[in-house]
């Protein structure tokens, strides 16, 4: 048995004993597979280059026998109370005996449902540990899974790169890719659906599509980081009206405010070319600082920004949205802004930032990345002097839209 001790004896209310637990016992000659209980095994039994034999259980044996005698000791003191000389001092009747031993049934039943009590409580709590250890081991397992895939990679690294650029400031800016279904086909096993909230608008040509998107009030300096915590993948319903978070924002949390701009943008993008997969929203410092004193007119922004870097007009030649002073975050800021991506690629919000929308992280990040070098090369020049000396033509656009194949619209190439 290698391992006799009282727990192991059960007695039934007919007075038949069990012997129980026989998940340590071994056959005589079997090497020894772990140390009984303490107290009732032998010393011996602890060494494991020892193997099984009969001297085990009978040493464990004498061990509970000794313990039986113990509980005895109360007996015992029954009887020598029945047998004290003096009258006075010895039980006067029988019902005093016989309440002595209900009072030592008591206190052994209720010894014993207190051990049972801890032994539940003990074996629950292990349960519990075993289970959260398993479901941590779970998540992570899932979280490094989905943090493989090469687009949630490509969407960590624009979020750093923004971060770097230093456009987003503590939680300022946001960004939302749409995601491919072969992509979603990907990572779906890690997806664990939480429940359905509204969007806040309704983009019906998206439903029951996949997004990865920032967290609100989520810092873009942590994504690298703690990406699980920083920003979430959401699955639009077949109406576009409510998302749900699928994977991602592990310590709660909801998709970035903008999301109604960034899904209203996309869904006007997607309608242009199914190729739009990408909108960005940042907080470019001298795109912000040029709507303090620049006119706040798509014409006079377009133009301003091809003049301050040749390669501007070929990067963005459908021009530049902007949307004037509105309270971000809702619907009202996202109706405007999708207004004018039905134009453009890039839309500055006065006094606030940009959105920026591309196929890909690369030229959606290099699309904000030209627009705001131009700006800062023209916040620079005002520094400078409050005129430019010299600057490109319209002819001159005309003719560099020529050589490298864009249509410049004619609007934006004004005499001055
Ligand atoms: P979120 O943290 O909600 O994404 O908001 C940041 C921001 O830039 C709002 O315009
Ligand atoms: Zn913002």
């Amino acid at each position: 048995h290698m391992d006799l001790k009282p727990e192991n004896i059960m007695l039934d209310r007919s007075g038949n004993i069990y012997l129980i637990d026989f998940g340590a016992a071994l056959f005589a000659g079997e090497k020894l597979s772990g140390y009984g209980t303490k107290n009732y095994a032998s010393k011996k039994q602890a060494k494991t280059e020892e193997r099984a034999d009969i001297y085990f259980d009978i040493y464990s044996l004498g061990k509970t026998m000794e313990s039986l005698l113990k509980a005895t000791d109360a007996v015992q003191k029954i009887i020598e109370k029945c047998l004290i000389d003096d009258d006075a001092k010895r039980y006067h009747n029988i019902r005093q005996i016989q309440a002595d031993f209900e009072r030592i049934l008591r206190i052994c039943r209720m010894k014993k449902g207190f051990m049972v009590v801890i032994a539940v409580f003990c074996i629950q709590n292990l349960w519990n540990q075993i289970q959260r250890e398993e479901k941590r081991e779970k998540e992570e397992e899932n979280n490094m899974k989905f943090l493989d895939a090469e687009f949630v990679k490509g969407f960590i690294r624009m979020a750093n790169d923004g971060w770097e650029q230093g456009w987003h400031e503590r939680n300022g800016g946001n960004l939302s890719y749409r995601v491919k279904p072969e992509e979603v086909e990907e990572v779906k096993e890690n997806f664990e659906a939480r429940e359905w909230n509204p969007i806040g608008t309704a983009v019906p040509n998206l439903a029951g599509e996949y997004f990865l998107v920032t967290g609100s009030g989520k810092y873009f300096r942590n994504v690298t980081i703690k990406p699980e915590d920083s920003i979430c993948m959401i699955e639009l319903d077949e109406k576009g009206e409510n998302y749900r978070i699928v994977w991602g924002l592990v310590n709660g949390g909801r998709p970035t405010s903008e999301l109604p701009s960034h899904l209203m943008n996309l869904e006007v993008k997607k309608l242009q070319d199914e190729r739009y997969r990408v909108v960005y929203h940042a907080h470019t410092t001298n795109v912000i600082a040029l709507t303090f004193v620049l006119p706040l007119e798509d014409k006079v922004f377009t133009r301003e920004l091809w003049e301050m870097a040749t390669e501007c007009p070929v990067v963005f030649p459908s021009g530049i949205g902007v949307v004037p002073w509105m309270v971000p975050g809702g619907r009202e800021i996202a109706v405007a802004t999708s207004e004018l991506m039905k134009k453009y690629d890039l839309a500055i919000w006065a006094h606030h930032g940009m959105f920026a929308a591309g196929f890909d992280f690369d030229l959606t990040f290099g699309l904000m990345h030209t627009a705001e070098k131009s700006a800062e090369i023209l916040v620079k020049t005002l520094s400078m002097q409050p005129t430019k000396r010299q600057t490109i033509t319209p002819d001159e656009f005309r003719h560099l839209a020529k050589d490298f194949g864009v249509t410049l619209p004619e609007e934006f190439l004004y005499e001055k």
